[in-house]
């Protein structure tokens, strides 16, 4: 693969694929963690004199503009953290963009609206897809692949533009894939995988290949009820993915077999409803009352993790432990994180959600291996998937 440093781009206009979607509170930024992250990239390219075109999406609207999702605040916000002017097209490969991008001069810097407000972006069509990028590669001479939390979508910005313009990856996802490929080589053992976030449906992938990999899987957050369930507890009005349970058991079936252990909470924190106002307190994993629900991991179940962590070399931790924006939930993913920095393993945060907590909860960033902006494409990474985004950069 190419690298920035293989491009003359001194004078040239570079499309740079980042990955921008923060969270946001009306226009207020929440976590800019993806954007400083997107900064080391756009500056090299812009003090070697190149004119940085930067694209990326934000949420997911329909295909169509719609002011909620506009990335004018993220570009301001990009402007403060490069220390200079960030120009902002009104669209994405119209006529706004196509004169900003010409205007700019050499070292200039400027963002395009939401990717996602045209519909060739996140078309399944390639035709469309295709006619859309066509549109993108006008903007640009050269294209920089630095959306590492995007690469597992095949989009047009991520997989058709990279094929019709001269190319190279960007030094974020140089980093993040490196790392990961530490994960899925040869990993320090004991290799220890902790999975938190709502949905097992969204993990299951993943889970069938640590199997094969991780030495110890801690299960935690709203995906553990239906763990708990194919292990013939009652999770009280937790959530649940009925339709998962015969999945869940065949895992856990075959991690016995493997010797692979699987470590789950030993108790909750129960709540009478999805509130941070509503009465709660422990109960044990095995007997939650049934008008309760499970909205943390307990105390017994923070040093439960805690152990198990604490002889591991290498987490990989993906997914919050339980609803940590409301504080009395927020305690099992605090623990988990400070688990993971006394464990004195080399530690990896993977995703959007997980990285944002630790940086809610007031962590200091630095003192975790690596932390990804990518939580879908690490797992995918680790899922051994090939990622469209990486793929196209490869030739
Ligand atoms: C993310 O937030 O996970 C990435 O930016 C990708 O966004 P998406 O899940 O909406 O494709
Ligand atoms: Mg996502």
């Amino acid at each position: 693969m190419r690298t920035i440093d293989d491009l003359e781009v001194s004078g040239k206009r570079v499309f740079v694929r980042a990955d921008l979607n923060v969270p946001l509170d009306g226009d207020r930024i929440t976590d800019d963690g993806r954007i400083r992250a997107s900064v080391p990239t756009i500056d090299a390219l812009r003090r070697r004199g190149a004119r940085v075109v930067v694209a990326a999406h934000l949420g997911r609207p329909k295909g169509a503009p719609d002011p909620a999702y506009s990335l004018r605040p993220v570009a301001a916000r990009l402007g403060e953290l490069l220390g200079t002017e960030v120009g902002f097209a009104t669209d994405t490969a119209g006529e706004s963009a196509r004169a900003t991008s010409a205007a700019l001069a050499d070292g200039e810097v400027a963002v395009v609206e939401n990717l996602r407000f045209e519909p060739g972006e996140t078309s399944k069509d390639d035709a469309e897809r295709g006619e859309f990028a066509d549109r993108l590669a006008q903007l640009a001479d050269f294209y920089v692949g630095d959306g590492f939390g995007a690469v597992h979508r095949k989009h047009a910005s991520v997989f058709d533009l990279p094929h019709r313009l001269p190319h190279a990856v960007g030094g974020l996802v140089l980093a993040e894939v490196e790392v990961l490929r530490t994960l899925t080589g040869d990993p320090a053992r004991p290799y220890a995988v902790v999975l938190g976030g709502s949905k097992v449906s969204d993990k299951l992938g993943v889970i069938d290949n640590l199997l094969g990999t991780a030495d110890r899987l801690l299960i935690g957050g709203g995906m553990v009820f239906t763990f708990l369930k194919a292990r013939g507890y009652e999770v009280g009005s937790s959530l649940l993915e009925a339709d998962q349970l015969d999945t869940v058991r065949e895992y856990l079936d075959r991690a016995e077999k493997q010797g692979v252990e699987i470590v789950l909470p030993v108790d909750v924190v129960a709540a009478e409803s999805f509130s941070a106002d509503a009465p709660h307190g422990p109960a044990d994993a095995d007997a939650i009352p049934a008008d309760r629900m499970g909205l943390d991991i307990g105390p017994k179940s923070r040093e439960l993790f805690a152990a198990k962590l604490s002889d591991a070399r290498t987490v990989f931790w993906n997914g919050p432990m339980g609803v940590f924006e409301m504080e009395p939930y927020s305690h099992g993913t605090r623990a988990l994180a400070q688990a993971l920095l006394d464990s004195g393993a080399f530690t990896v945060v993977g995703g959007g959600d997980s990285a944002a907590a630790v940086r809610a909860l007031g962590f200091d960033e630095s003192a975790f291996g690596h932390i990804s902006t990518g939580g879908g494409a690490s797992l995918e990474y680790l899922e051994g998937k090939t990622l469209p985004g990486i793929e196209a950069l490869d030739d």
